[in-house]
């Protein structure tokens, strides 16, 4: 039997925990099929010809801040990716209760759906407290790896900007050195509480409150070139 390409060693845990609730099992089946993202390669704003900007949030988990930030930017087409079917439905969830249409989502790797886009098409990308995996021989389930920022250098705009954050130290200091060995990106920081606060445009997500790190959450923001 033929063998297809490699499979991306998995960044995520489980797909389904609990039980979805009614409410948002029902939105499952009347909301997502709305908004989620083409099978194949798509130029995003094809999507939404009026939009000035897209933005991409990878692992948007329960959706809070990809739903509050399409609320407050309804000028931006803001693209979501989750595996986790729980945080879909809760996103579903948010996305209703703020009457927001300006968001498309892909309910699965966020790898897939940057592989689906075209080049220079993003003018931001969140990556919000990833799954840590701290032990050192999981450490090649992280989401960031040279691999990765290749892929982001790809679909983001010269001069867009990408968000990390996370609250573990070794997760930070790992992205950091990546980042800055890449010729793609430039680290914004000029002091430290640009690391140290979170930006003003933040929405706190379910995750973060949970603080489950092992140091206060590091903002990291890098520009590409
Ligand atoms: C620790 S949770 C944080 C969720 C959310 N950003 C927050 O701050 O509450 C990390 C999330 O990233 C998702 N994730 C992991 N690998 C991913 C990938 N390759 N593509 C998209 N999402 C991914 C997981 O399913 C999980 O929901």
């Amino acid at each position: 039997m033929a063998e297809g390409p490699p499979r991306p060693i998995r960044t995520f845990g489980r797909v389904t925990a609990r039980p979805i609730k009614p409410r948002q099992a029902a939105l499952m089946t009347s909301l997502l099929p709305s908004l989620v993202t083409p099978p194949g390669p798509f130029d995003p704003l094809a999507l939404a010809p009026g939009a000035g900007e897209v933005w991409l949030e990878i692992g948007f988990g329960g959706g809070e801040h990809l739903a509050a930030q399409a609320a407050r930017r309804s000028d931006v087409l803001i693209l979501g990716a989750e595996p986790f079917l729980n945080g879909v439905a809760s996103a579903l969830r948010h996305i209703q209760d703020l009457g927001v249409g300006n968001v498309r989502l892909h309910a699965g790797d966020a790898r897939a759906l940057m592989g689906a886009l075209p080049a220079s098409c993003l003018d931001r990308l969140f990556v919000l407290f990833p799954d840590p995996w701290p032990k050192r021989r999981h450490a090649k389930r992280r989401l960031v790896q040279t691999e990765f920022i290749q892929d982001a250098a790809r679909v983001l705009k010269s001069g867009a900007r990408l968000r990390f954050v996370t609250d573990w130290a070794d997760y930070a200091d790992w992205t950091l050195a990546r980042f800055l060995g890449s010729p793609a990106f430039a680290w914004t920081a000029r002091a430290a509480d640009d690391w140290r606060r979170a930006p003003a445009d933040h929405v706190p997500t379910r995750y973060e409150q949970k603080r489950l790190g092992d140091c206060a959450p590091v903002w990291l923001e890098f520009e590409r070139l």
